[in-house]
């Protein structure tokens, strides 16, 4: 008897352009192109065990302990069947190959961090389930073909598949066969950025990302200015940066994306608030920082972005973290009693 078993994990990535808004609800097609750095140590990490058996009745999957339902044409059920349908093709080339295609999967995932409140963990969820079937089933898939799948989990799982700099093209298919990551620079390019998480709540968010974004894409006219005159020359300068290692421009484009996103968010009717008072704090912070910095000559030295919730991500070059951590702790000298209330990351990629 042949146990069929696989596990992988997955780190969550975190937008300098933003994803926000679907042209297909369905498929998971996006209304701009959106860039990501993946964050490349253990903190922020999704793992997923999957197994194969004939024994098994129907698919299920366990978040956390909990067990998760598996709607059928919902999302958890369109990537499994899609990632059979890849183990489908292996199977019909080679005969010897065991039908694990016909079996039910069992799966197991955990995330290290909070779940659901804007630290991305359906990206690091999504692209750790897909890297565990794909492990179970011995699939020749390359990262951005596997990212085709995790997209239609969730939008931003289709970044984690790759670690460093990574872009999400829109594509124009409406098949989505177009609509997928690709590596716009390892880590090993510019290791020299790392991220700070400033979690400044875990709870649960009032909105989700999916529904937030569907009220934005029907009632922002911001939006449309966005995704037409904004997003597609912010995709080539801040690319343009990341090849250059001008960590200047990163900041602006990244700080500024931001701001935009929260903006469309202020823009949908009814208005969506994901900051808090403490987030426009750590904003003002930074400002001041890269003001002073300016003034006496210098560049930017730290770029904020914040996802669909209140939690703060710093990127900065390595050399200006201690000053930061210690400019933010001396403003919130609670943070000391904040379990695990700030976590330093570099950037890079899945393994398993
Ligand atoms: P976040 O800001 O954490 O990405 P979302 O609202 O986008 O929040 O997505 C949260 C949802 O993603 C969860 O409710 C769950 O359905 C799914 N998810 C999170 N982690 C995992 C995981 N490890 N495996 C499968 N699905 C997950
Ligand atoms: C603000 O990928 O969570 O983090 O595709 O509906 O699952 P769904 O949404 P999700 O949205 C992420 C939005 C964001 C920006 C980003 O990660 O690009
Ligand atoms: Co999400």
């Amino acid at each position: 008897m042949s146990i069929y078993q696989a596990t992988a994990s997955a780190p969550v990535n975190i937008a300098c352009i933003k994803y926000w808004g679907k042209r297909d609800t369905k498929l998971i097609l996006p209304t701009n192109s959106s860039l990501s750095v993946t964050l490349d140590q253990d903190h922020l990490r999704s793992t997923t065990t999957s197994r194969a058996d004939p024994s098994f009745e129907k698919d299920r999957l366990w978040l956390n302990g909990i067990e998760e339902e598996i709607k059928e044409g919902g999302r958890l059920a369109t990537c499994i069947r899609e990632m059979k349908r890849l183990r489908r093709e292996v199977e019909e080339k080679d005969a010897k190959e065991p039908k694990l295609s016909s079996y039910a999967v069992h799966i197991c995932s955990r995330n290290n961090f909070p779940t659901a409140a804007g630290l991305a963990s359906s990206a690091s969820g999504f692209a750790a389930l897909v890297a565990s079937l794909a492990a179970l089933y011995k699939l020749p898939a390359t990262p951005s073909q596997l990212s085709l799948i995790a997209r239609q989990g969730s939008g931003s799982a289709c970044r984690s598949l790759f670690g460093g700099y990574v872009a999400w093209e829109m594509g124009s298919s409406p098949d989505g066969s177009d609509s997928l990551a690709i590596e716009v620079a390892p880590q090993s390019h510019w290791p020299d950025i790392h991220a700070l998480i400033c979690v400044v709540s875990d709870d649960k968010k009032g909105t989700s990302s999916t529904s937030g974004m569907q009220r934005t894409v029907e009632t922002s006219p911001l939006l449309q200015h966005r995704i037409k005159e904004v997003v597609p020359a912010r995709m080539a300068a801040i690319q343009r940066a990341i090849l250059a290692r001008d960590f200047d421009a990163f900041a602006r484009i990244t700080m500024q994306d931001s701001n935009q996103f929260h903006a469309v968010c202020l823009d949908t009717d009814p208005p969506i608030f994901y900051m808090n008072d403490v987030s426009r704090t750590i904003i003002a912070l930074i400002t001041e920082y890269n003001r002073v910095s300016v003034a006496n000559g210098g560049t930017l030295k730290a770029a904020y972005t914040y996802d669909a919730g209140p939690n703060a991500v710093i990127y900065a070059p390595k050399e200006n973290m201690k000053e930061i951590v210690a400019m933010i702790v001396k403003y919130f000298p609670q943070a000391d009693a904040f379990k695990d209330p700030f976590q330093l990351f570099g950037a890079a990629g899945v393994e398993g």
